[in-house]
């Protein structure tokens, strides 16, 4: 985990996506990622739920079994789903479960309110993400996707969460749709690296859903994400073409 705050000394971005099967994680690991999530965006990109606070502990440990087996180099982190690190033994038992299941480190949402977790389970030995910001399990709660860090106040508490995550022994913080100057005022602070998404182009590194990046998930694709390629088009043209050749020809029947 030390590497991550050299990388940051030498001033290397740190890459990040998410993974949720096995081909896709072997297809990122080839690539070269440094960090392969398992999100629990698990729960909106691949199960068809509106939003993360319906992932179960099951099928975090479900996915993060698949992408293992797939992953080689890269660095896998499991997310911690909603209610399973309450307390700091709660998420030390659940964080157990995951590097059971094939995860080298985890990721918990919450920075002061979750310092005693971090502690906890750094010296239990595992490694944690931190992930401050815009909170994708209390979406509910906040009515939405919120731009966070606006004014100088909201910039002040961010910034106590990052310190208070790298205090705490994460190796690493998602700052989650943070304005680009507070990001950019975290990204100075901490000697850990940050790693953005939505939060502008200042964090130590970039994460993101990969059915963003890959046109995966056509029906809402985040503003600040920039598709790289349009695997849904594909997908609707190889499956029009295989409707086409299978119909082309007329099956022979007994009348024939
Ligand atoms: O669940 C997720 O995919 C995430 C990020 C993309 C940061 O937490």
């Amino acid at each position: 985990m030390q590497d991550f705050r050299e990388k940051k000394r030498r001033g290397e971005r740190v890459t990040s996506l998410t993974a949720y099967d096995y081909p896709t994680a072997r297809l990122l690991d080839e690539a070269g990622l440094d960090i392969i999530l398992v999100g629990d965006s698990l729960g909106m990109v691949v199960l068809g739920y509106e939003d993360t606070t319906d992932v179960t502990l099951d099928e975090m440990l479900h996915h993060t079994r698949a992408v293992a087996r797939g992953v080689k180099r890269a660095l896998l982190v499991a997310d911690l789903p909603i209610g399973t690190y309450s307390s700091p033994e709660q998420a030390v038992a659940t964080s157990r479960k995951l590097i059971g299941a094939g995860a080298q480190a985890v990721k918990l949402e919450g920075g002061v309110s979750h310092a005693a977790q971090i502690k906890a389970l750094v010296q239990a030995g595992i490694p944690l993400m931190g992930h401050i910001g815009m909170l994708p399990q209390k979406v509910r709660e906040e009515g939405g996707y919120k731009l966070k860090g606006r004014t100088a106040a909201e910039a002040e508490v961010l910034l106590a969460d990052g310190r208070a995550v790298e205090e705490a022994g994460a190796f690493a913080v998602v700052l989650e749709i943070v304005a680009a100057e507070t990001a950019r005022q975290i990204t100075n602070a901490l000697q850990i690296p940050t790693i953005g998404i939505g939060s502008g182009e200042s964090c130590d590194g970039q994460i993101l859903v990969t059915h963003d990046l890959i046109g995966l998930f056509p029906w809402f694709t985040p503003k600040f994400v920039k598709p790289e390629a349009d695997v849904a088009e594909e997908i609707r043209q190889a499956t029009k073409a295989f409707i086409e050749r299978t119909q082309a020809h007329r099956r022979l029947t007994a009348e024939d």
